[in-house]
């Protein structure tokens, strides 16, 4: 397992330069012919052996290389953090015009929130890496959301931590309430660009 888990990492950060060079290209292209840049940060990460292992077992599998393969499907991970909710959307249509990326499953969590309130566009892709024996198409997930989504989801993440996922109901409740306020103001930050833009183009 220790000699197969080696050469999946290696095929999987190949994949993960891959996808970050092509998103980059893709976004440096958007730039220079909208003369906008709609993107705040990109992150990206290789889950540990650690989260891999609690991954699985908390779905039922045993850590093997083709449990891996086949159930987790956020190895690697790449979040894409923009300014206005329509944004999202572009970036998205993007991704999905990109004939090097391969986009096999879209969760809109933005127009559909999850029951804990959390927003955010996922996809999960395919990226192609040449290896010695050929080509193989290696999974990646991509989130997109805006920063306030990103700002809500962090607090989330660490008070889910914190309480090892026993967050107080009154804690749950009160998130919630946030996660809808966001969207509001997510929604009235995008009004005023929008204005700004028509005033621009007078
Ligand atoms: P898993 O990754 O096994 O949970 O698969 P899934 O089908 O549930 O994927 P989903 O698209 O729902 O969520 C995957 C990722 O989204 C997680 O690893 C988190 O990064 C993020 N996410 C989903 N739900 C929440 C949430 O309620 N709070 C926060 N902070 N992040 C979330
Ligand atoms: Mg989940």
């Amino acid at each position: 397992m220790e000699e197969d888990f080696e050469g999946l990492l290696l095929k999987y950060t190949a994949a993960l330069k891959t996808l970050e060079t092509q998103i980059s290209i893709l976004l440096q292209d958007f730039e220079y012919k909208n003369n906008y840049n709609p993107v705040e940060h990109v992150k990206t990460r290789i889950k540990s052996y650690d989260s891999i292992a609690k991954k699985l077992n908390k779905k039922g599998c045993t850590m093997t290389i083709q449990n891996i393969e086949k159930h987790v499907h956020d190895l690697i991970g790449m979040r894409i953090v923009c300014s206005f909710l329509s944004d999202v959307y572009k970036i998205v249509r993007l991704i999905e015009n990109c004939s090097q990326i391969e986009v096999h499953q879209q969760k809109d969590y933005i127009t559909n929130p999850k029951d804990t309130g959390y927003s955010s566009y996922h996809l999960l892709v395919y990226v192609p890496v040449n290896l010695l024996d050929g080509v193989t198409l290696v999974e990646a997930e991509i989130q997109v959301r805006t920063i306030a989504m990103d700002f809500w989801a962090s607090l989330e993440h660490k008070l889910s931590y914190k309480f090892q996922g026993n967050v107080p109901k009154e804690i749950k409740d009160y998130l919630h309430k946030c996660a809808t306020d966001i969207h509001t103001l997510d929604q009235k930050m995008l009004n005023i660009n929008q204005k700004m833009q028509e005033i621009k183009d007078k």
